[in-house]
């Protein structure tokens, strides 16, 4: 191990923890309540909420926050990897429970990591964006994740089964998605192998899936959007009725344009999509699209983010958008990664409105509250999808 690593690692086994320790508290349960995008945003027993990269799922009356849990694990520069990046063990799925969405109480893990085995939960693995959906005909609640290698090289989808939105889930294993199948949109030159011709390459053993999201649509259909191809392609993907599997129906879009952190919604008859572009921890420009069908075509509508540092997501990286139970409206969730301390990353939620035509935007807002969310002029949207 390099001077730099072993310095590194003395330095944030020391310093981070006093740094979550001490930050100011700026988050909810005040009157008013208010969302202090960036702040630290505490639960109900004073903690740091640890749920990154996560999903909200409304269900009865309550509103479940899963995210990856990072808080208490090991700082671990990544050295020895190519790809230069840092990375703490992975603890698990985090789960916390709202009846209004600014005072969030610790439900624990719904999916705990399981230490001293091999497997895709060991700590020493990658579980990422972690997403829950609730299947009406089954009873049951869904999660999919992005599973991985510390190097990332795995690539896989894992699923999660559990009877209650709070777990404990039963993790039901992770697998390469449609293998064997070509996409709708195929063309004869994609079937052809040959250099970067990752979609032919991975064709018989199942595609490449990193960064993803599911989507419930009004009529019950499930989808998974996941970075495959290298990162460079998204690919949706139809879950079965059940939605534990790939029903091997999906397409490629935004080919080629590296996208990452997608999280998609549906208005006014239009699904939408707000994601990243491919930089590791670090922020760069998002980017919006608007599509009449689910497997496209989709239409790229540009950078929703205004405001100062608009052009870097300010500072943040998308996650999901919830669409508001009691209006029309939605909010906007990223995380702002600190690569340096993943484990002391902030979040950040924002009220998205549309430019009176097509484009969703998401103007920065040093505070805001649900009243002002849902005064803002979004006309005609569909009905909350989220149960
Ligand atoms: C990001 C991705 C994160 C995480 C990170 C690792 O691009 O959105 O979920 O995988 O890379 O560097």
């Amino acid at each position: 191990m390099s001077r730099l690593c072993r310095f590194l690692k003395l330095a944030f086994a020391v310093v981070v923890p006093v740094m979550i320790g001490t930050s100011a508290v700026a988050f909810a349960g005040t009157d008013p309540a208010q969302f202090a995008p960036g702040g630290v945003w505490r639960d109900t027993d004073g903690n740091p909420i640890d749920a990154h990269a996560g999903c909200i799922l409304f269900h009865e009356g309550i509103y479940y926050w899963y995210g990856e849990a990072k808080a208490g694990r090991t700082f671990l520069p990544d050295c020895n990897k190519s790809w230069g990046g840092t990375r703490v063990d992975m603890a698990g799925v985090s789960c916390y429970s709202s009846t209004n969405l600014y005072d969030w109480k610790s439900e624990g893990l719904a999916l705990p990591a399981v230490s001293g085995a091999p497997g895709d939960l060991n700590p020493g693995n990658v579980v990422e964006r972690p997403k829950i959906i609730y299947n009406r005909k089954t009873k049951q609640f869904v999660m999919w994740m992005h599973i991985d290698s510390a190097d990332y090289h795995e690539a896989r989808l894992g699923v999660a089964v559990s009877d209650s939105p709070t777990g404990p889930f039963t993790y039901r294993g992770s697998f390469r998605p449609d293998a064997g199948v070509w996409p709708l949109n195929v063309t004869d030159a994609d079937k052809t192998a040959g250099t970067g011709n990752y979609l032919a390459r991975d064709f018989q053993k199942g595609q490449m899936a990193r960064d993803m999201t599911v989507f419930v649509d009004d009529d019950g259909k499930a989808y998974i959007f996941y970075a495959s191809e290298e990162n460079s392609t998204m690919h949706v993907s139809l879950l079965t009725d059940d939605y534990l599997k790939t029903a091997g129906k999906y397409s490629r879009i935004l080919v080629g344009r590296s996208t990452e952190a997608p999280a998609v919604f549906k208005h006014d008859g239009k699904y939408y999509l707000i994601a990243s572009g491919c930089t590791g921890w670090d922020p760069n420009t998002a980017r919006s699209a608007v599509a009449d069908s689910i497997f496209g075509p989709w239409k790229e509508l540009g950078n929703p983010c205004a405001g100062p540092d608009a052009d870097k997501t300010f500072h943040g990286q998308s996650a999901f958008i919830l669409p508001m139970q009691d209006s029309n409206k939605f909010i906007f969730m990223a995380d702002r990664w600190n690569k340096w301390a993943l484990a002391s990353s902030r979040y950040l939620w924002l009220p998205l409105e549309f430019d009176g035509q097509e484009k969703p935007l998401v103007p920065w807002r040093n505070n805001w509250s649900l009243s002002v969310a849902k005064t803002l002029n979004i006309s005609q949207a569909s009905s909350p999808t989220t149960e």
